[in-house]
């Protein structure tokens, strides 16, 4: 079989099992099975498929239909221009995440916490970003934490980065001057509204706290004082209807000049706030 006509195969299944992007998917899912990369797809549809790939695409695809994240299957997702490993034990790096970045790399810092790192994606990236800064990360789970390692050790950056696990500041001891967070959000009323590729796949820890979606923050802005230097910032993500909920946890905690900050599709994002001199 050509290369196009699995190609135009999987793009036929994907489409009618519903998926939006069916052309997109099987693009990357044949670069998954082609060990190319997605650029090179379209020049590669014109050689046959070697029956590994072919076994490694149809793989894919069962996957994909399944409703796995693409993510997932190819074990690789983009963040801040860099590749990350990404697996079921980590939530998948999300583009609306590069908002709390790009604050964060607004102003200068030295040392910084990242609250639930995940695949590590914020903290590796600022990191990587700022060559004098080093970095601590937590996280509840120790999979997320072998997987944010991983990353460390793919991206050169062990010698600044280090992991520790547990409950949000429980491991963690000084102070930062910058702390930066995306925490579970989602209230346990909006999980039934979520995509199967979400729901289902990604971990349940990285999406919700549960009750109304607030509690992650709630620790945060009670430990966010004793961690953080005179002027330090905090930066964390948030949930579209959040925002002035979580400043009003931040202002109460005794931390200055609360902010909401808007993402690319103008929608709330980032809420900031510093520590008091
Ligand atoms: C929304 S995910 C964010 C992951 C990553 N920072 C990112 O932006 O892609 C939230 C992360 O918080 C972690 N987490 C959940 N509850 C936690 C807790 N009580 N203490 C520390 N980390 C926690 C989850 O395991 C998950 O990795």
């Amino acid at each position: 079989m050509t290369a196009a006509l699995a190609y135009r195969e999987a793009v036929a299944r994907l489409t009618a099992a519903g998926l939006p992007d069916a052309a997109r998917d099987a693009r990357l899912l044949m670069a998954h099975a082609l060990e190319i990369s997605a650029d090179r797809v379209m020049l590669a549809l014109h050689d046959p498929l070697p029956e590994a790939a072919a076994m490694r695409l149809e793989e894919a695809v069962t996957a994909r239909l399944a409703r796995q994240p693409v993510s997932q299957i190819t074990g690789q997702r983009q963040f801040w221009g860099r590749s990350f490993r990404v697996t079921r034990d980590v939530l998948d790096p999300r583009p609306e995440t590069e908002t709390l970045v790009a604050e964060a790399l607004a102003a200068p810092f030295s040392r910084i916490l990242d609250l639930g790192t995940g695949s590590g994606a914020i903290l590796l990236t600022l990191l990587a970003e700022r060559s004098g800064a080093t970095g601590i990360a937590t996280d509840l789970s120790d999979a997320a934490l072998e997987v944010a390692r991983g990353n460390a050790v793919a991206l050169g950056l062990t010698d600044r980065a280090s992991f520790l696990q547990g409950d949000w500041f429980a491991p963690i001891s000084g102070r930062f001057d910058l702390i930066v967070s995306n925490p579970p959000y989602i209230a346990a009323d909006e999980m039934a509204g979520l995509s199967p590729e979400v729901r289902e796949w990604e971990p349940h820890l990285a999406l919700t706290p549960g009750g109304d979606g607030l509690d992650a923050y709630r620790a945060i802005a009670a430990g966010a004082r004793d961690h953080l230097l005179p002027q330090g910032r905090l930066l964390v993500e948030i949930g579209p209807t959040q925002g002035a909920a979580v400043a009003a946890l931040f202002t109460a905690a005794g931390l200055a000049q609360a902010r909401i900050l808007t993402d690319l599709d103008n929608r709330h994002r980032v809420v900031s706030a510093i520590a008091p001199q």
